[in-house]
């Protein structure tokens, strides 16, 4: 590197992820489960985001994701549930297999971790849908680990984990007896169960079959789906101590958008008093199982985000948490049980405001918020937006955001907090170019 850039200051392991665009093409590999990648102008992902690859939480039995995770593959017993798939894929698998078009704004590096222009972190579990239909999977389960950029709050980390599952039936009079003995069992267990459904007609006009579809099995087909996973509801949130008082659990199906589904749906729960959105599914596009070469039959799938059931359900109010290895966290879990999470101490919350011009070529929130968590790991609790302006003479753009750095398992002093905040002051002027207010 000829020109020197003030990033080059920095110790070792911030260079790799703070230096400045200029010096993109100079980067380091970067190194994930034992491989190097070449980087190069898309690289984005962060350090604070390659030191959690790998962490596998929902593998563990007594951590709160993999209680939740066992709990859904015992209820698919009859499901291949696979786990442990290298999170770097490409963009084609993540996005162009499953019908998302080019412009889609997931595919954003302000949304989205990329590794080089050619790989990236799954933004979703989806992305492993076309290869398992490939392996002739007909039931299956996936959970993994899976990477957004995102706001920083209570309930968003760049890293979350989900479970997707799918099950496919042959087009033709067998794969219609099986849907009609599977929807016959499944309805007569949920008569008896106390649940009450508020559903939707299965498909309408703005939420229409496939026309390569017979529609009569693609209404049975997207009853099976709504069947499979009321029953699931039931697994998860019925008769939950405290959850209902004894009332019945209320499901409630939504309309929903996917470009990888058709017919779409959303599933939300009344729980403790709020209805919560709890997965998407639908009946997947053709075109999926056809890229999959699995001739001849149709399909449901659904996905799910673990921390925001195990949230719920352990009664866990921030998702920094299910990342701690503070004793004082992992000892109150124990396989197989859902149980509610005791907090041990609320930490007093550090409110720093930092109020900066923009430099010409703008700041999204995103990339604020992984230079924060790069910065100081765990230590922010939330980040927000107080204010944004342009004054009117200079043309300038100003926005002021208020940093709540609260450590999740000790006091922070303020000496502390001035120290990281500082350096993040350091870091956001070195790496964007800002001028500090
Ligand atoms: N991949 C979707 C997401 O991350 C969730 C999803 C929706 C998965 C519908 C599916 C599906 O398999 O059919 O938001």
């Amino acid at each position: 590197m000829t020109v020197a850039c003030s990033a080059a200051r920095l110790p070792r392991h911030l260079f790799r992820t703070l230096q400045c665009r200029r010096c993109y093409s100079t980067r380091a590999p970067v190194s994930l489960l034992g491989q190097q990648y070449p980087t190069d102008s898309m690289t984005n992902i962060t350090s604070a985001i390659i030191d959690k690859v790998g962490r596998n939480l929902y593998m563990n039995p007594s951590h709160p994701l993999g209680i939740l995770q066992s709990l859904i593959s015992s209820h698919f017993h009859n499901f291949n549930s696979m786990v442990g798939l290298n999170p770097v894929v490409s963009p084609a698998r993540n996005f162009d297999d499953l019908g998302f078009p080019p412009d889609h704004p997931g595919r954003a590096a302000t949304d989205s971790y990329y590794i080089n222009k050619d790989l990236m972190l799954r933004t979703h579990t989806s992305a492993h849908e076309v290869e398992t239909f490939a392996r002739g999977e007909r039931q299956w389960l996936l959970s993994a680990d899976v990477y957004r950029r995102d706001e920083i709050d209570a309930s968003h980390y760049p890293v979350f984990h989900q479970m997707e599952g799918a099950r496919v039936f042959s087009a033709d009079a067998v794969g219609r007896a099986e849907l009609e003995d599977d929807n016959a069992r499944l309805s007569h267990h949920l008569a008896r169960s106390n649940i009450v459904i508020e559903d939707v007609p299965h498909i309408t006009a703005s939420n229409p079959p496939q026309d390569v579809h017979d529609p009569v099995l693609a209404e049975l087909v997207a009853l099976n789906l709504k069947l499979s996973l009321n029953s699931l509801m039931l697994t998860l949130f019925g008769d939950r101590a405290g959850a209902n008082e004894g009332e019945p659990l209320r499901v409630r199906w939504i309309e929903a958008y996917f470009p990888f589904t058709t017919p779409s749906y959303e599933v939300e729960v009344f729980f403790r008093g709020k209805w919560l959105e709890i997965l998407g599914c639908g009946v997947v596009q053709q075109q999926t199982l056809d890229r999959a070469r699995v001739p001849d039959s149709i399909s449901w799938a659904f996905g799910l985000g673990l921390e925001r059931i195990a949230m719920i359900l352990f009664s866990i109010p921030d998702i920094r948490l299910f990342w701690s290895q503070d004793p004082r966290f992992i000892s109150q879990f124990t396989a197989g049980q859902i149980n509610t999470f005791k907090p041990y101490s609320k930490y007093p919350a550090c409110y720093k405001d930092l109020s900066f011009w923009l430099p010409q070529t703008g700041l999204h929130d995103n990339d604020f918020c992984d230079l924060v968590r790069d910065t100081v790991g765990d230590l922010v609790q939330d980040v927000v937006l107080i204010d944004s302006f342009t004054h009117p003479k200079t043309n300038r753009s100003s926005k002021c955001y208020r940093i709540n750095y609260c450590s999740m398992d000790r006091s922070l002093s303020n000496d502390e907090a001035n120290s990281v905040h500082a350096q993040v002051i350091s870091n956001l002027k070195d790496k964007f170019g800002v001028e500090i207010r």
